[in-house]
This record gives structure tokens, C-alpha cells and sequence, in this order.
């Protein structure tokens, strides 16, 4: 037993070593690594940059960004969002490029009347189009508690995630004409904002500024980019290789699981959208 253990022991460490040395981990400090774009004191940093706290009032919302910008790599970030009755808020938080054909990876909470569910907003602009909306419920009250939302992007794909459970994969498709981001780098961004004339119900509900100012909290903002090619597709998904060009089994299985129960909108479901035949994508 004592003998496995340590062969065990071994061989984890040998493969701690080798991943270490395939990525480069960086746990952000919002201070060091964020610049407020907007909002002014509606936005604030705390604990020597380990929090970040956006609020919104009838006047304005208030946002930051990324110093830096990345090529590929896993991000993950903590959020809790706005309590209460938070209807006609919309926290933002995405990849960016810039310019008129810029790529975009987007994770968007639309609020809700207290009780009422939230919705998770997903969308992939390429090459400055978009139009690749997937919209879900959460499997759990998001404003309770910090939840992790990250985004793992390599050349392969794009997957959205939620606590470490897939809830979207964008397919690199070239090979069939669909543009994929892969040369322009992107900040990150966060951002609150009232979007009452579309976010809750379409728009029905409106803001209720009696309850403002609304603030959602940033943890644990973490991200990884890779040193050299970005790929590796003999390492398992879930023992943390995010570079994997596979899903594992468990994780195919929590994406279903997802898709199945908690979508709520698949732009490649959307006949009467595309009555002339759906984007190449949604075939793959
Ligand atoms: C808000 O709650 C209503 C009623 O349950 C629901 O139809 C809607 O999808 C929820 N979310 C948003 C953002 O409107």
C-alpha cells in the first residue's frame, strides 16, 4: 500500500510538473490587473484587490476591463449577482477584441423579479458578426453565492462553463466556413447596466429604482494562457487540462444534462429566424 501511495504520489507530481509547464497560471488581483472604465465610485476594489464590487443607480452603471490582453487561455471568474429584485439589470461579462470585425465571447446575466430565474445569456461574435445566441436557466439561485463562469478558448473551441460543467461548445469551424477567433486578442470585460427596455420578460418588467443602488461581487478572478501551441489532446478534461480537445465522458454527460434542462433558447432551433436554413454551425 505505502509503496503505491508513494508511486501514486509520483506520479501526480510528474504530472503537475509537465502541465506547469504547458500553461501559465496567473491568479489576478483586480487592482494589479484591472483598470474602472466606467461608473466612478459605483465601481470599487476591496481586500487589496481579491474583490470587486460594480453597482448600478438611476444615473449610471459601471464597468471595468483587463489590462491585459489574451491570446487563447482558460478564464475563470466568481460572480454573485444583484439580489432581490433585480429586473431590467443586465451584468455583462465577456472576451473582447476591438475594432469593427471583432471576436467576442459573451456571458450575460439578465435579471429578475425576486424568486423569478435569472437568464443566462450566451453569445459568439466572429470577425464582427454574432447572431449565435443561446440563452439558459441556472440549477441554482446565482445570487446567493458565488458561482465560477469561465471560458476556455483554443484553437479547437470555445466552451462556456459554469461551476466546471460545460453549458456551450463553439465548435471551430473553418474547415466549413465559419469564421473562428483566432487572431485578435481580447480584454476581458465586466459590466452593470439597466437594460430594462429588453432584459426581464422581454422588457415588460421594468427597473425598480426604489431598490438601487444594485451591486454584483468579483472573486477569484483567475486566468491561465498557454505557452506554446495551445493544444493537447491526450490530456483528460476534467482532471484540469482545459487544452484538451475533449470533452471527457462525465463532462459530455453534464453538457447534455444542461442542454436538455436548462436551455431555454437555441438559436439553432429558431426556425422562423432562419426560414432560409440555419448558419453552417448549428450542423456540426
Ligand atoms: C423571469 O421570470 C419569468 C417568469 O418566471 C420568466 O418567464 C423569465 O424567463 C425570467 N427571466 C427573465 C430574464 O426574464
Amino acid at each position: 500500500m505505502a509503496f503505491s501511495n508513494n508511486a501514486l504520489c509520483m506520479v501526480l507530481l510528474v504530472s503537475v510538473m509537465m502541465m506547469s509547464s504547458l500553461m501559465v497560471t496567473h491568479g489576478g488581483n483586480f487592482y494589479q490587473d484591472c483598470d474602472i472604465t466606467w461608473g466612478d465610485q459605483r465601481a470599487k476594489m476591496f481586500n487589496g484587490g481579491q474583490l470587486l464590487s460594480l453597482s448600478l443607480d438611476k444615473t449610471s452603471g459601471s464597468g471595468f476591463r483587463s489590462k491585459k490582453e489574451y491570446l487563447f487561455g482558460r478564464i475563470d471568474m466568481q460572480l454573485k449577482l444583484v439580489a432581490g429584485n433585480s429586473a431590467g439589470t443586465v451584468t455583462t461579462y465577456y472576451l473582447s477584441s476591438e475594432g469593427p470585425s471583432h471576436d467576442e465571447i459573451d456571458f450575460e446575466f439578465l435579471g429578475n423579479l425576486s424568486g423569478d430565474p435569472y437568464i443566462l445569456h450566451t453569445n459568439v461574435f466572429t470577425q464582427g458578426k454574432g447572431n449565435r445566441e443561446q440563452q439558459f436557466y441556472l440549477w441554482f439561485d446565482p445570487t446567493k453565492n458565488f458561482h465560477t463562469y469561465s471560458i476556455i478558448w483554443i484553437p479547437h473551441h470555445i466552451i462556456f462553463l459554469v461551476d466546471d460543467t460545460p453549458i456551450r461548445v463553439f465548435k471551430n469551424g473553418e474547415s466549413i466556413g465559419v469564421p473562428f477567433p483566432k487572431n485578435q486578442p481580447m480584454r476581458i470585460y465586466s459590466s452593470l447596466w439597466n437594460a430594462d427596455d429588453w432584459a426581464t420578460r422581454g422588457g415588460l418588467v421594468k427597473t425598480d429604482w426604489t431598490k438601487a443602488p444594485f451591486t454584483a461581487n468579483y472573486r477569484n478572478f483567475n486566468v491561465q494562457t498557454c505557452s506554446g501551441t495551445c493544444t493537447s489532446s491526450t490530456t483528460s478534461f476534467s482532471s484540469g487540462a482545459w487544452q484538451s480537445q475533449e470533452l471527457d465522458a462525465y463532462s459530455r454527460r453534464r453538457l447534455r444534462w444542461v442542454q436538455k434542462y436548462f436551455m431555454i433558447y437555441n438559436y439553432c432551433t429558431d426556425f422562423k429566424r432562419f426560414p432560409q436554413g440555419f448558419p453552417p454551425e448549428c450542423r456540426q
